[in-house]
């Protein structure tokens, strides 16, 4: 999945990063300093009923077995159940506080990532593929919580517990407590040994799990092209390929999971023989009680889970880091620019390009090469031209969706680069290309963002000039319809007049229509047309249209090609100049009037 991939690309060239990420991280932590102060309470306390079990061992075997001593009989019930109320106890505490505090630091960066997303310049999102944003604000917070909280956890408890741990062997015997340690390292090598294949298995299988996601969601999406492409066996194919990977990667996990325990528990095995051994027949066996030696192998095994988790923490650390630096770093990407003062109420709408030149980042050549021309207040601009020209590209400059251009673009004679973005904006209304609609009702769609506070005949009103009232009222719960995801439950026709409602309903003086009625016949085409008219008279208004017919009235027609102007004027101005835009109107008229012969 792209997920694991970027974390494991990332951890392996900047760890230097780990210190200052965690740094970042303690400090959303350290608003929630009391709840910290109870978690920490809680993991220390925890950490001593382990020492506090085996140490229970001795008066237990020694007293009521050995000494038939009466008090510790009494006692010893009551001191078990006490040990495990405190364990029970403080494990719920720590662990609640913990997970307080790492939710709430979720909560608190999934937010600001979410607002830095909806703040980033457009150009970020031609950067960056939709899926791993998407991954970052889903997946990875969650990680780097889980990371700092599970990494804390064992810092603090693990470390303290084996502390408590050796301390009480050490007390019982030194000579034995140094086999322990020296079979240590061994037992640490080969659990850190399997934890990485486990790391890589693990791997292996979220890859493959997204492979899977991938090619059944393709499946799904696109059930059309499969069938008539004759796809069925393709994709057949593809899929079971990687479902046995999947497989494979499970069963490869499995195993070593399987294998790895019975390993680390003969290690241990040997290292208790050898320790039987001497305690046994190195004089030592007079130090000993029945109880003490009890107490001492206790200890010995409650030492193996802390330790295990131990060996793990680095890989922990090191995920939260991965994902720590992939948030972080969306965390600080600049924001829009917006360096523009000015504030401009009710504009003209005079608009003018001035050797303008722009190139996509990814790009290697302009986009828009030195465009100059002049829009007086109210005047209707078409921009026809074939397909790549740089069409959307130019009216996508107005409201400043990409900020890096050679030349000047000014509104009313100020240059947009000064105005103050928001205010900027607020004097488009714009139907886009790709119309995009949200999984709300109809209302909402039409009456979004700064439009909310419509009320219900503006909203009608609108709806009627778009000739989207009609079908809008047909829908089984009329405008408070849901549309489904970015509208599946509408025609391509049916969402364009949903856009031209709204962006009726914005009522603003500068009307940007990227082939707004593209989708639609040429009967509503004319019909929305003439409502347009009506509407945006006094108006200036950016149109884009393949379909000559709908731009005869047009104040300047502009002719692109390959990010040039190369004609510009009106309909008729063009027609009798009689080259590029009147060969493109002999075409289209030549095609409709073949149509409507054979009708
Ligand atoms: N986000 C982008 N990043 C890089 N290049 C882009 C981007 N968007 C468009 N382009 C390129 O810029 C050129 C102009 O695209 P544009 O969308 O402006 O054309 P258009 O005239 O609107 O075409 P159409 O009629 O097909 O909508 C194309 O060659 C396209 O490949
Ligand atoms: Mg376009």
């Amino acid at each position: 999945m792209l997920s694991s991939k970027t974390v494991s690309d990332s951890s392996n060239n900047k760890k230097t990063n780990g210190f200052t990420i965690y740094k970042r991280l303690a400090n959303y932590a350290l608003a929630y300093r009391l709840f910290l102060f109870f978690a920490f309470f809680g993991l220390l306390i925890n950490a001593t009923t382990q020492p506090l079990f085996a140490a229970y061992l001795q008066p237990l075997l020694d007293g009521t077995f050995m000494d038939k001593d009466p008090e510790t009989i009494r006692l010893a019930p009551f001191a078990l159940l006490l040990i495990f109320l405190l364990r029970g106890v403080s494990g719920f505490i720590s662990g609640y506080y913990l997970s307080l505090v790492g939710r709430n630091v979720v909560t608190k960066i999934r937010s600001q990532l979410f607002d830095r997303l909806l703040n980033l310049p457009l150009s970020y999102y031609d950067k960056n593929n939709s899926g791993q944003l998407i991954t970052l604000l889903i997946f990875q917070v969650e990680q780097l919580a889980e990371a700092a909280t599970k990494g804390l956890k064992v810092l603090i408890q693990d470390i303290a517990t084996i502390i408590g741990l050796l301390t009480l062997m050490l007390y019982y015997s030194w000579q034995l407590t140094l086999v322990v340690l020296l079979s240590g390292p061994i037992i640490a090598l080969i659990i850190s040994y399997v934890s990485k294949r486990f790391r890589r298995f693990s791997r292996q299988i979220q890859d493959s799990v997204g492979e899977v996601t991938q090619i059944s969601s393709e499946a799904i999406a696109t059930p059309q092209e499969i069938r008539i492409f004759d796809g069925i066996e393709d994709e057949k194919r593809r899929f079971e390929a990687v479902n046995e990977r999947n497989r494979r990667a499970f069963m490869k996990r499995v195993v070593t999971e399987l294998l790895s325990m019975p390993t680390v528990h003969f290690i241990v095995a040997i290292a208790l023989s050898i320790i039987i051994y001497i305690a046994t027949h190195d004089g030592l066996i007079e130090h000993f009680t029945p109880g003490t030696f009890m107490a001492f192998m206790a200890a010995m095994m409650l030492l193996l889970d802390p330790v295990k988790r131990l060996t793990k923490v680095n890989a922990i650390l090191q995920s939260g880091i991965a994902a720590g630096e992939n948030i972080f770093s969306l965390l600080d990407a600049s924001q829009e620019e917006d360096t523009g003062r000015q504030i401009i109420n009710n504009t003209k709408g005079k608009i003018e390009f001035r050797d303008v030149k722009f190139r996509y980042v990814s790009a290697l050549k302009d986009v828009i090469k030195g465009i100059s021309f002049k829009v007086e207040s109210g005047q209707k601009i078409a921009l026809v031209g074939q397909s790549g020209s740089g069409k959307t590209t130019l009216v996508n400059m107005l409201p400043r969706f990409y900020n890096y251009y050679a030349g000047d673009i000014l509104l009313d004679d100020i240059a947009i680069t000064d105005i103050q973005l928001n205010n900027l904006r607020q004097q488009f209304a714009y139907v886009g290309q790709n119309i995009t609609l949200f999984n709300a009702s109809v209302r909402d769609n039409i009456a979004y963002g700064k439009m909310r506070h419509a009320s219900e005949d503006e909203i009608q009103q609108a709806s009627r000039a778009a000739h989207a009232l009609e079908f809008i009222q047909a829908l089984p719960e009329g405008f408070d319809t849901k549309v489904g995801e970015n509208g599946t439950l509408l025609s391509g026709g049916q969402k364009q007049r949903i856009a031209i409602a709204r962006a009726i309903l914005a009522d603003a003086p500068i009307l940007i229509l990227d082939e707004a009625t593209s989708a639609l016949d040429t009967q509503s085409e004319k019909m929305i047309q003439s409502a347009l008219d009506q509407l945006l008279k006094g108006r200036t208004t950016f149109m884009i249209a393949h379909r000559l017919s709908t731009i005869e009235s047009a104040d300047i027609i502009l002719m692109m090609e390959q990010g040039e102007i190369i004609e510009m004027g009106t309909h008729k101005e063009l027609l009798d100049k009689g080259d590029a835009y009147a060969k493109l109107h002999r075409l289209q008229f030549e095609a409709s009037s073949t149509n409507d012969n054979d009708k």
